[in-house]
């Protein structure tokens, strides 16, 4: 049976382990949350990324007076705007330089949000700015922290989104779907559905490949099913899906807080990676382990994808 994550954590204290977590897309929603929690435990440094500066410094100031000790938690606030791939690397950069080399023991990945259901307005890069941001950019940091050395030793990278999805068809050569849906811009519930997958597909093909490349970390993929985020909006869900969502947050949800103790868990509960099974990366927001989906499972299409995100974040490839 999975383990209860806020029963586990009730007896779990950071004070004093010099644990230093980053969380991106902290000004809000799950990322705040788990900032909150991790604050709470104690973590003795926490640093909050995110775009809007107002938010990100009102978080700060909420950090430093939930740490158990004043002198326990240093917080910090890193502006970083992950939209375009220049945002994205130079995000990664400021955040291995605030945060030192080989010192990052936990990196969350909460940015962005729910797919629009639409293709445009394309980013900069000329990608779909929900494939950016939810995807494209979770793999430039995870990769570029790693390959640069910001991790510590048996550091976990945590990704907080849909998992277990699959696009059996997906083309690395048309990631944001402008091909596919051809009429671009135009909104719709199958595409909304189709965003989804797509992201969940191209996670888990990037986490998998990041766990087989750099055994010596912890990639952590799980969904976070339905949460009650500050800026949650049912009127951003195209057609019947905002129905759906309603019904599924009236039965299911949760706040932010309610949920954080699971991804915290993860990071932080005591004998986490044995309770979970060692070999686990993908979960739901239950903690129950989730099976990859039929694309991201075959290694063709990973190292494809794989060399697709590089070239994209301006990286050369090497082959496993
Ligand atoms: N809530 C749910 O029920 C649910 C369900 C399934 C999946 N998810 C996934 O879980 C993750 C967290 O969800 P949430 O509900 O917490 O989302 P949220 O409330 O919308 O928060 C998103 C965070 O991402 C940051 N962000 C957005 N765009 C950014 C950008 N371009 N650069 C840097 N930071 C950016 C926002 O901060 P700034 O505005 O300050 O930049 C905010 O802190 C998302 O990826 C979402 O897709 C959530």
């Amino acid at each position: 049976m999975p383990p209860n994550p806020a029963l586990e954590l009730a007896t779990v204290s950071l004070i004093g382990q010099n644990k230093i977590a980053v969380v991106v897309g902290a000004t809000a929603g799950i990322g705040a949350a788990i900032a909150r929690l991790l604050a709470k435990l104690g973590c003795s440094r926490v640093y909050i990324v995110g775009r809007n500066a107002a938010r990100g410094q009102a978080m700060v100031d909420i950090l430093k007076k939930l740490a158990p000790l004043p002198s326990a938690t240093h917080a910090e606030f890193i502006q970083g705007d992950v939209e375009a791939v220049k945002g994205m690397r130079a995000t990664a950069e400021a955040i291995q330089l605030t945060v030192g080399s080989g010192a990052l023991d936990y990196l969350v990945l909460c940015q962005h949000g729910m797919p629009s259901g639409q293709l445009e307005p394309l980013t900069t890069d000329g990608l779909c700015p929900d494939l950016a941001v939810q995807c494209i950019s979770r793999f430039a940091l995870a990769y570029l922290l790693t390959k640069n050395g910001a991790l510590a030793p048996g550091a976990t990278v945590l990704s907080i989104a849909g998992t277990g999805q699959s696009v059996d068809d997906l083309d690395v050569e048309d990631l944001s779907f402008a091909q596919r849906v051809g009429t671009a811009g135009k909104r719709s519930t199958e595409f909304f559905w189709l965003q989804s997958a797509r992201d969940s597909t191209v996670l888990d093909a990037f986490h998998q490949e990041l766990t087989i490349r750099y055994p010596q970390y912890r990639y952590v993929h799980m969904a976070p099913g339905l949460v009650s985020s500050e800026k949650f909006n049912y009127d951003t869900f195209p057609g019947y899906t905002k129905w759906l969502v309603w019904i599924g947050m009236k039965a299911t949800g949760q706040t932010p807080d309610e949920f954080a103790p699971t991804p915290v868990y993860i990071l932080a509960g005591p004998n986490a990676t044995e309770a979970l099974g060692s070999t686990n990366r993908y979960f739901t927001h239950k903690l129950a382990p989730v099976v990859l989906g039929k694309w991201a499972s075959d290694k063709g299409n990973r190292q494809r994808c794989w060399n697709k995100l590089c070239e994209i974040i301006g990286e050369t490839y090497e082959e496993a």
